[in-house]
């Protein structure tokens, strides 16, 4: 009896520590935590309402969902361009809540930010839109030849770096975007209608390389009107309906429940 005993409370230890062990695994691993965030502008109704959404590293997300649900206001709290009115937004486990201004542009370096429409310089070429973004930072020169010609050739754009974005392709000049948002090397791409201006050729081009960009490592948020690329993607869908989450599937297709 007595030994039973002993060997019951060494059973209950093992399991007690794998818990410990998964609990430190599960926190380390979160990237993004939605915490009961809700969203209200102006007492208006809530545009977000009680979330609670976790990402992890390396994973590829679709947020999806019709026009007005919520999701470019979800993104822009990642971005901390738009904060939550209840509860918090943790990224690396830290809470966004209270962020420095010193705090935020390291923050924010740390998130490749794509959106519809193409923000670059039109009087810079691609090589200089790119450099732009780490001259800013005081990135040494030698650094910015030899970053920046790598980046685009991961995106395609290698032998381009002289154009001119007046001289490229939509898919080309989002190309250049995707390059930028991953100069810095973050931690996620966060994409808001990334090709909500582009042909289907084009769009399939971007969302392949975003799937490249995960494979390599790199967790990938996506939202997106795009049934085509969300299927294509074939990762997990999280359909967000009047500011909730209504569908939340780990290999999910398009769809608005
Ligand atoms: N700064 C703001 N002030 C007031 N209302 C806002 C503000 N930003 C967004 N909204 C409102 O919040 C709601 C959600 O907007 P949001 O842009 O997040 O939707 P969305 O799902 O991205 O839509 P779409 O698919 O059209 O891009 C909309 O009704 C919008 O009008
Ligand atoms: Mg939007």
């Amino acid at each position: 009896m007595k030994r039973e005993s002993k060997i019951k409370k060494e059973e209950d230890n093992i399991e007690l520590e794998d818990r410990i062990e998964e609990l430190e695994v599960e926190s380390d691993s979160t990237l993004v935590r939605f915490d009961h965030v809700s969203k209200i502008f102006k007492n208006d109704k809530a545009i977000l309402d009680n979330i609670n959404l976790e990402i992890k590293k390396g994973e590829f997300v679709s947020i999806v969902g019709h026009s007005g649900a919520g999701k470019s206001t979800l993104l822009k709290m990642i971005h901390v361009e738009e904060s939550p009115t209840e509860g918090s937004v943790y990224f690396d486990g830290v809470s966004l809540d209270m962020i420095s201004r010193r705090k935020l542009a390291y923050h924010r370096r740390r998130i490749g930010m794509i959106f519809q429409d193409f923000k670059l310089l039109p009087q810079k070429t691609v090589f200089e839109n790119v450099a732009y973004a780490l001259e800013v930072c005081g990135t040494p020169k030698a650094e910015i030849l030899e970053d920046v010609p790598q980046i685009l050739d991961i995106v395609g754009l290698g032998d381009k770096m002289e154009k001119f974005p007046r001289q490229l392709s939509g898919g080309e000049q989002q190309k250049v975007v995707l390059a930028r948002a991953l100069i810095h090397k973050p931690l996620v791409i966060v994409a808001d209608e990334p090709t909500g201006n582009l042909d289907p050729n084009n769009s399939l081009e971007i969302v392949k390389l975003l799937l490249d960009i995960n494979k390599l490592g790199t967790t990938v948020i996506l939202a997106s009107h795009d049934h085509d690329i969300v299927n294509k993607a074939s990762k997990r869908v999280v359909v967000l309906d009047h500011g909730k989450i209504i569908c939340d599937d780990a290999k999910g297709k398009y769809k608005i429940c």
